[in-house]
């Protein structure tokens, strides 16, 4: 056919900034963007880098991990919109499990509109957490499904009464514990704080959606990202009180998984977007062990809860952007 080309003929490095600021612009635990990228000329590696994880929040590195998915879905998108076709190995290297992708541009692919329509939701993409319409339709439901079932995960909608109450139940349990964890909320109040925010990093005031009793008072608590201390931000709106909630699931709960987990989400997130929805997160249960176990056992998931999603249509203007660190930053030299 004559459509594939040799990959000596593919240069990536001078797309390098692109693919970093594309990469860079996945969403992350705390907004602590816990990646670096070696563009070479036919692939892009993907490192996680760990002095950015979340020790308290995440000690596994399972969140951290689940974000350089995000990343690294990204990363495909770009390479797909450069008409190049990606193949992603996932952690190719035993003794670097650092090194968590190789995406490497095989050949060139004909221009796929689905993927454009995606990337082009790159920037838009946001997390909002003020409130939103509790509403996705039912083909939206389905739709956002299947991207998040073809990347090989499951995703859970949660209508059962009984189903929301127990996991109300158990986020509620797990805020109230993380709130009185002096050690959670000093690392919380570093990634809300001065030093991370002029570090590009870190999520601002303006992000930060109803804390404090508002957050509190909805059917399943938001996160006091104020640690119960100091209202970073007065939100006169409380959060919608029943918020349309789904269960991102992935079969087995290794490093893979949650790779897989972190391009799913990357690809629900995008899709979601392109309908004027966006999502915020609930995971508090999913950050205390036994309580994950609870929420696997109590909502009888056939597979690992990933991540909780609240998805509407927010109400309000969409906030601006978080900040990001200059994807020159991102990039290592070998
Ligand atoms: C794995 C993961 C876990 C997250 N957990 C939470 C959470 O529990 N609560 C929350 O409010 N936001 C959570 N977030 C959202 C991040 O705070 C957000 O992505 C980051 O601040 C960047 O903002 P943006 O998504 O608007 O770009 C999470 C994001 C990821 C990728």
């Amino acid at each position: 056919m004559g459509t594939m080309t040799a990959i000596a003929e593919i240069d990536l490095r001078p797309h390098a900034l692109r693919i970093a600021g594309s990469a860079g612009a996945a969403p992350s635990l705390h907004n602590a963007q816990p990646w670096a990228l070696w563009v070479d000329v036919g692939a892009v590696q993907l490192w996680a880098d760990p002095s950015r994880r979340a020790a308290v929040a995440d000690p596994d590195g399972r969140q951290m991990t689940i974000s350089l998915g995000a990343a690294l879905y990204s990363i495909r998108l770009e390479l797909a919109e450069l008409g190049l076709e990606p193949v992603v190995e996932l952690l190719p290297d035993r003794e670097r499990p650092d090194l968590v992708a190789v995406v490497t541009a095989s050949g060139t692919a004909s221009p796929d509109p689905a993927l454009h329509r995606l990337w082009a939701q790159l920037p838009r993409r946001r997390t909002v957490r003020d409130r939103m319409r509790a509403e996705v339709a039912a083909t939206v439901r389905h739709e956002l499904t299947a991207h998040v079932n073809a990347e090989g995960c499951g995703l859970r909608w949660l209508d059962a009464v009984a189903d929301r109450r127990a996991l109300a139940t158990l986020a509620m349990l797990a805020e109230r514990t993380q709130q009185r964890d002096p050690r959670f909320l000093e690392e919380l109040a570093y990634w809300v704080g001065a030093e991370a925010l002029a570090a590009g990093a870190g999520v601002p005031g303006y992000a930060l959606g109803p804390a404090g009793e508002a957050g509190h008072a909805a059917e399943f608590p938001m996160r006091d990202f104020g640690g119960g201390r100091r209202r970073l931000r007065a939100s006169a709106q409380r959060p919608e009180h029943h918020p349309v909630v789904a269960v991102l699931t992935t079969g087995s709960d290794g490093p893979r998984d949650w790779l897989r987990a972190g391009e799913a989400l990357m690809r629900l997130l995008l899709a979601a977007s392109g309908h004027g929805l966006a999502a915020s997160y609930l995971n508090q249960p999913l950050e205390h062990r036994g309580l994950r176990a609870q929420v696997r056992t109590e909502l009888a998931l056939s597979g690992h809860a990933q991540l909780v999603l609240r998805l509407g249509r927010p109400l309000g203007p969409w906030p601006p952007a978080t900040p990001r660190r200059p994807p020159a930053e991102l990039l290592r030299d070998s």
